[in-house]
């Protein structure tokens, strides 16, 4: 969603500065881009549509030797991308960016308008600067302002703003949209994350919602909501700049896959070997709710799957933006798990404040480090994945199923049905998950010359049962999500109710079967889809490798492991077939049309 980013600095590289912050925020999805800045005299605004690189060409033909700027990326909501839509928008006295959706700027606009202001955009932004500047000519007090201002706001926002006749402060605020605070040798920052400061600074402040700061070169004051002054403490990022470059990798979604080995392999280690959250008590809750949004949202069912398989917990699984409004399920006995991988999602964020309110404990499976996720639930549990840039998810998703299956290990433990035996194959099945992960993520000929039977099609469905069904819905969306080929996932056992209409000659179906006990079943439904002409691209374990030239056109073969780890494995080789598919068909793989990596607005 929309980045933003405000520097003032000692230096005249405000302009630079902002747009390589911007640049680092690219990640979060966009389609137009712009910028404000003091020229010593005016404050300039420059606009473009598309690609950053097309701001970055008005901007070179342009003396933009500045000592304050503050830039945007916008990703779309209100009115079409296009440069009068986009940021910074600019209302008599005031300048500023806008990170959210102000949900009553219709009304707001109308009062504007019976005072006399117009308007030149579709955007609901244009209309909080319009209000911001009235309330500036209100009360003559640029914080005082912006603390009006705020009270007559419906919705979410982070704002940096600048007043015409202080140009080189940025003022600052936020509610359910993030902002950081960076300190910087040469001046200060308020960014949306810490990835667009971090060439600059790793020391950086949160602003939590209802503060309000004054930002200058030298001196960063933050306010409460009464303006009166309140200490902060800095904290360092342990995230650095280097992690945030594609280290020779094609694009950041291929360099994400490779970090998975490792990544899961430290959290069996932190998780399950030296287990650092046996705080948690299932039994003191009589049910667990799961809540999320796409992909944290699959993992989630991963997690019911092996919770309620192996835990014996029964579990109930809804998307964020449901549960949201579904009040009524939630008492104080309820555990709720929210899993998020930039912990600023903003469903998730309504539900699990929700659950709070009610009464409920919320535990998070967060990756983001200090993320408003992270900082409201009552216990977090970080995936310590690092900075993920693609908008498709791999690493964040399988940490959070890795977490998962280290979770259903403790209520196994807590209920008494973890057998020294069973035990013991688990852990050996952990210990040896690293090696067995990069053995899959290599075998990337396979993946290519799987790609190559699918990318000409136009659909394409998944199938398989239990855990398998849970994966093949993860390894729908990497498909449509990056190569936009529509597909569908299906408990294989359903596609005869209906969607079997839908199979004909040559239709690709990638059907998985790990689990032993569905095994036969899933064949069957494969069969019947191979019995209509579709052309089978078949997962399974090596147990079954010499059995299967019957149904399978091409087939898959991972280690055979147990259920606390083969969902990793598969979605793996899922996540390449969609990778190497996407590149196939030419698609710009990182950033993909119309998504956004952190959805912060409902
Ligand atoms: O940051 P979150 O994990 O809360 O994000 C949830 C979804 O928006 C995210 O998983 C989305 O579905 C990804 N594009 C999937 O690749």
């Amino acid at each position: 969603m929309c980045g933003i980013i405000g520097y003032t600095t000692r230096k005249n590289n405000s302009v630079e500065v902002a747009l390589n912050g911007l640049k680092n925020l690219e990640y979060r999805g966009y389609d137009s881009s712009g910028i404000a800045f003091f020229d010593g005299q005016n404050v300039d605004i420059v606009k473009s549509k598309g690609k950053i690189s097309n701001l970055d060409e008005k901007l070179a033909t342009m003396n933009t030797d500045s000592c304050c700027a503050i830039a945007h990326t916008r990703w779309a909501t209100h009115g079409e991308p296009n440069e009068t839509n986009a940021h910074p928008h600019h209302v008599g006295d005031v300048t500023l960016v806008h990170n959210g959706i102000i949900e009553n700027y219709a009304e707001l606009k109308e009062e504007l308008i019976s005072k006399g202001y117009t308007f030149q955009s579709e955007t609901d932004t244009e209309v909080a600067t319009a209000y911001l500047d009235y309330c500036y000519k209100q009360t003559g007090d640029k914080l005082k302002a912006l603390v009006e201002a705020t009270k007559g706001l419906r919705g979410s926002y982070a704002f940096d703003v600048i007043y015409n006749d202080e140009p080189a402060t940025i003022y600052a605020t936020r509610k359910d949209s993030p902002l950081v605070i960076g300190y910087a040798h040469d001046g200060n920052f308020a960014a949306s994350d810490i990835s667009a400061i971090l060439n600059y600074t790793n020391k950086y402040s949160l602003i939590n919602e209802g503060e309000f700061v004054k930002i200058t070169r030298d001196i960063v004051t933050f306010y409460d909501s009464d303006l009166n002054e309140i200490e902060k403490k800095s904290q360092t990022a342990s995230w650095d700049a280097a992690q945030y470059q594609k280290n020779g990798y094609d694009h950041f979604m291929l360099k994400e896959i490779y970090e998975q080995p490792k990544a899961i392999a430290g959290i069996f280690d932190r998780y399950y070997t030296n287990c650092t959250y046996s705080d948690i008590d299932f039994k003191s809750f009589d049910k667990i709710h799961i809540v999320a949004c796409g992909s944290a949202m699959h993992a989630a069912l991963v997690g019911k799957y092996l919770l309620q398989t192996y835990g014996k917990i029964p579990v109930m699984v809804e998307v964020a933006s449901e549960y949201r409004y579904n009040e009524e399920l939630i008492t104080p006995s309820t555990l709720l798990i929210v899993v998020s991988q930039s912990g600023e999602t903003a469903d998730t964020i309504a539900a699990l404040r929700l659950a709070k309110e009610k009464g409920a404990y919320v535990v998070g499976i967060v990756n983001a480090v200090g993320s408003t996720i992270s900082r409201e639930v009552d216990k977090c549990i970080y995936t310590y994945a690092g900075p993920e840039i693609a908008v498709a998810t791999t690493k964040g998703y399988t940490t959070q199923v890795a977490v998962f299956s280290t979770l259903a290990l403790m209520a196994m433990k807590q209920n008494g049905v973890l057998t020294d035996e069973k035990a013991q194959e688990i852990k050996e099945d952990l210990l040896s998950i690293e090696s067995k992960l990069q053995n899959v993520i290599d075998n990337r000929d396979l993946y290519l010359d799987i790609a190559k039977d699918i990318y000409t099609h136009n659909d394409v469905f998944f199938i398989g049962r239990g855990i398998d069904s849970a994966v093949c819905m993860e390894g729908s969306l990497k498909l449509k999500e990056i190569s936009y080929t529509h597909s569908e996932s299906y408990s294989a056992g359903e596609l005869k109710h209906g969607t079997i209409s839908l199979i004909e000659e040559g239709t690709p179906v990638i059907s998985i079967a790990t689990d032993e006990k569905l095994y036969e079943k899933t064949v069957s439904n494969i069969k019947e889809t191979k019995a209509r002409g579709s052309f089978s691209i078949f997962v399974t374990t090596d147990m079954h490798k010499d059995q299967c030239s019957e149904f399978s056109d091409k087939l898959v073969v991972l280690p055979k492991t147990t259920d606390f780890t083969e969902p990793i494995l598969t979605v793996a080789a899922l996540q390449l077939i969609a990778y190497e598919t996407a590149k196939l068909r030419g698609c710009d793989i990182d950033k993909p049309r119309n998504l956004a990596k952190s959805v912060t607005v409902e």
